[in-house]
């Protein structure tokens, strides 16, 4: 274990120091032709692109600004072809109004969802960094439609999809990039005043923690070793100490606890195991209900004596297989800041490295979880269940109510939904509503899979308890049932496998999926 420190310096690559991008968001009520500053966009629906028949915008917001413009407005969107389709934006520099330009840009059909919202705050921030705008106005065409319940979560969902869409990782370049310049954003015609206020600060909070998760998962595995991912943690808790403590617990404690499981994977690498242990008490008064997050925080799997192996193994990816890890310190970092009232949190990650050496766990192992259950590993790359079964018997030695792991667990998980879904899987018909309630509000997609009992039979082993891999088959469902036998059965739980949409390949980067939604359902649970 003397290679510890030589292997976090391995490659001497020190990421940079690059202090956040700070943009403020206000909401105002101003008449958009009289906006002052670099880009004024408006989110438009193909409908709002309807003209009459002198060939003029019938919407009021379209119709104003042209006028204003004699009606090159008009002229430019047609030029351009702009009908309003999703993801279709175009920015045109017109003299005439208080605005250096005017930003259109497409909404589809129609646009209600937070979804729909966060992608009209990626494309204004795509303008904004095009056009090295310092000061950007953003405007529904058309808002009315919208109850007020909605314009706080399109306002909100703006605010954040602006920040995340101005997010470059630039930490691992030995060239400073230009900054992004973009300063202040305001939101018009969604309303104003406290409650709105609020939202955008919950929405500054809640991105700035996904920006933390994405840069943990970007993070390369030499950098980002067990050690340094607890060190991460130990900092946020420190960061909010008002409300958040950091527990870490070394190699010779996970001994005592008897997680042979986790440890069991971890023995291969030379980088020492770090099982982290936040916890979130609210101001002042008690909590009334104790709930649980748990990552799995593999900063590196390589698969161990099953190697991942031949094209599409992703073995080169495999520095994101601590994406649930990310997420779960993420919403720790945001509630640390929102503070919500009457509920408690434990933040749960088993971190180790999944490598190989003498020293390694062997296929045909058999090994004993914390709870006393023995597994025969029939596959040393079905590790991160390992791993997640002590930590879950942790979590719930902490007396929670209910508990969500988040997990880049299975490639099956991938086949079946791609790569932007997430599944979810609980027993619990109340935890699944809980949960897709606040996935609504984050817009992160999350799909419910099947908990199927009768594919345990896969599950059995001549000589253990049970064997860690069941067949090819429902790979993504035998994997939760394996969890399922760790978790207590008065604790609601819910597993949910992320190995797609942790990563996206079109940004090149991580997503910090997760975060926005575990934030709600935790706001949801408090009172
Ligand atoms: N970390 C992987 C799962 C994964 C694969 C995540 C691809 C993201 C992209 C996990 O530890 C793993 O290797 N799972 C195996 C399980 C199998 C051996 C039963 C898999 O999915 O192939
Ligand atoms: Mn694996
Ligand atoms: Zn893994």
């Amino acid at each position: 274990m003397a290679h510890s420190i030589a292997r976090a310096t391995l490659g001497l690559t020190k990421p940079a120091q690059i202090d956040p991008l700070k943009i403020s968001f206000a909401a105002k009520e101003v008449d958009v032709v009289e906006w002052k500053g670099d880009i004024l966009a408006v989110g438009v629906t193909e409908k709002d692109m309807g003209k009459d028949d002198n060939s003029k915008f019938q919407n009021s917001i379209l119709k104003k600004l042209d006028a204003q413009l004699g009606g090159l407005l008009s002229e430019a969107s047609s030029e351009e072809d702009f009908t309003g389709k999703p993801g279709q934006s175009t920015v045109i520099r017109l003299p005439g109004i208080g605005s250096k330009r005017v930003g259109l840009i497409g909404l589809g059909q129609s646009a209600s969802r937070a979804g729909d919202f966060r992608s009209l705050g990626e494309s204004v921030a795509a303008a904004a960094k095009a056009a090295q705008a310092s000061n950007v106005a953003v405007v529904l065409a058309s808002s009315d439609g919208l109850s007020d319940e909605s314009k706080l979560t399109a306002a909100s969902a703006v605010a954040s999809g602006t920040v995340l869409g101005t997010f470059e990782d630039n930490r691992y370049r030995s060239e400073s990039k230009k900054p992004v310049s973009l300063k202040s954003v305001d939101i018009i015609g969604l309303g104003t005043g406290p409650e709105l206020e609020k939202k955008l600060k919950y929405a500054e909070h809640v991105s700035s923690a996904v920006i933390f998760g994405r840069e943990l998962v970007n993070s390369p595995a030499n950098v980002l070793t067990p050690a340094v991912l607890a060190e991460e943690a130990s900092k946020v808790a420190s960061m909010y100490s008002d409300v958040l403590s950091a527990t870490i617990l070394d190699i010779e404690k996970c001994k005592e606890l008897k997680m042979g499981s986790y440890l069991g994977v971890a023995a291969a690498s030379a980088n020492l195991p770090h099982f982290i242990h936040l916890c979130y008490k609210p101001p002042g008064g008690s909590a009334k209900i104790k709930l649980a997050l748990v990552g799995k925080g593999l900063t590196f799997d390589s698969g161990g004596y099953n190697i991942k192996t031949g094209p599409g193994c992703l073995i080169e990816n495999m520095k994101y297989d601590m994406g649930g890890a990310a997420a779960v310190l993420g919403a720790a970092k945001a509630i640390g800041q929102i503070k919500p009232p009457g509920v408690e949190v434990h933040f749960i990650v088993a971190a180790c490295e999944n490598m190989i050496s003498g020293t390694g766990m062997r296929p045909g192992d058999i090994i004993t979880a914390a709870n006393g259950k023995t597994i025969e590993v029939n596959n040393t790359d079905a590790e991160g269940r390992l791993t997640l079964a002590d930590a879950l018997i942790y979590a719930c030695n902490q007396g929670v109510d209910k508990v969500i792991d988040l997990a880049t667990l299975t490639g099956a998980c991938v086949v079946a939904l791609g790569p932007s879904v997430a599944g979810a899987f609980t027993p619990s018909d109340d935890l699944a509503n809980e949960v897709m309630a606040a996935s609504q509000v984050s817009g992160e997609k999350i799909w419910r899979m099947p908990l199927e009992e009768s594919y345990w039979e896969m599950m059995k082993s001549g000589v253990a308890d049970m064997v860690n891999t069941g067949g090819r088959q429902g790979g993504a469902i035998t994997a939760a049932l394996f969890l399922k036998q760790y978790v207590d059965e008065k604790v609601q739980w819910m597993h949910i496998d992320i190995a797609g949409p942790v990563w996206s390949e079109k940004m090149r980067s991580a997503t910090g999926f997760g975060i926005s939604t575990m934030v709600e359902w935790v706001l949801k649970n408090s009172c």
